[in-house]
């Protein structure tokens, strides 16, 4: 699949919006503080983050297939969240892609090797996903139900080395 990252229009917002349809994936996705019942045209300001980035991946026609932003996070790290794949296109690499992209573009931007997330810990294909991109548990930084993850620059995909 040819697949870039681009700066997501109001139509791709639309787009994702429609991909979650029930309430406990959208929180899941977004976070528990946002309102499930929302207008596609808010998702942008639903979704700000203070010094956040936004990128959509697209593929060879130009569709948003994916979705995903980071913003400063704790002691220079960068932090990336809100990633999503449309349901059509999952279980194919996307995801991986999406994922290697906004880590690259995420070191580039900000300049910072540490990257971090927040999973839930029963989210078992995301946390298979950034397990095998070198992402570790952080156990004291987690909680009951989300798992905070760090990888760095000089730690190698699948490997874990
Ligand atoms: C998590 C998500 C982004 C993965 O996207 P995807 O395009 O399906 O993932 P890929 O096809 O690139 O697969 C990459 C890896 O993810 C893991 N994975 C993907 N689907 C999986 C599944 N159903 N079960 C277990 N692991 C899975 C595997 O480790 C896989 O690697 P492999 O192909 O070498 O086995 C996608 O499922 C999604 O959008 N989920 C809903 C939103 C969400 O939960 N986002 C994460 C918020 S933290």
């Amino acid at each position: 699949m040819k697949i870039t990252l681009r700066i997501p229009k109001q139509t791709d917002y639309d787009t994702i919006a429609s991909w979650i349809t029930d309430e406990k994936p959208f929180s899941r996705w977004a976070g528990p503080s946002l309102p499930f019942l929302f207008v596609a045209e808010n998702l942008p300001e639903l979704l700000a983050v203070e010094g956040c980035s936004n990128y959509c991946l697209s593929d060879i026609d130009n569709n948003c297939v994916g979705f995903g932003q980071f913003w400063p996070g704790k002691q220079g790290a960068v932090h990336i969240g809100r990633i999503i794949i449309s349901p059509e296109a999952r279980g194919k690499g996307a995801g991986r892609l999406l994922c290697e992209k906004l880590v690259e573009k995420a070191r580039q931007s900000t300049g910072g090797s540490t990257v971090t997330l927040r999973v839930y810990r029963d989210n078992h294909a995301a946390r298979s996903l950034y397990s095998s991109l070198g992402f570790f548990v952080i156990e004291s930084e987690s909680i009951d139900d989300l798992l905070f993850m760090s990888t760095t620059a000089n730690r190698s995909r699948k490997s874990g080395a």
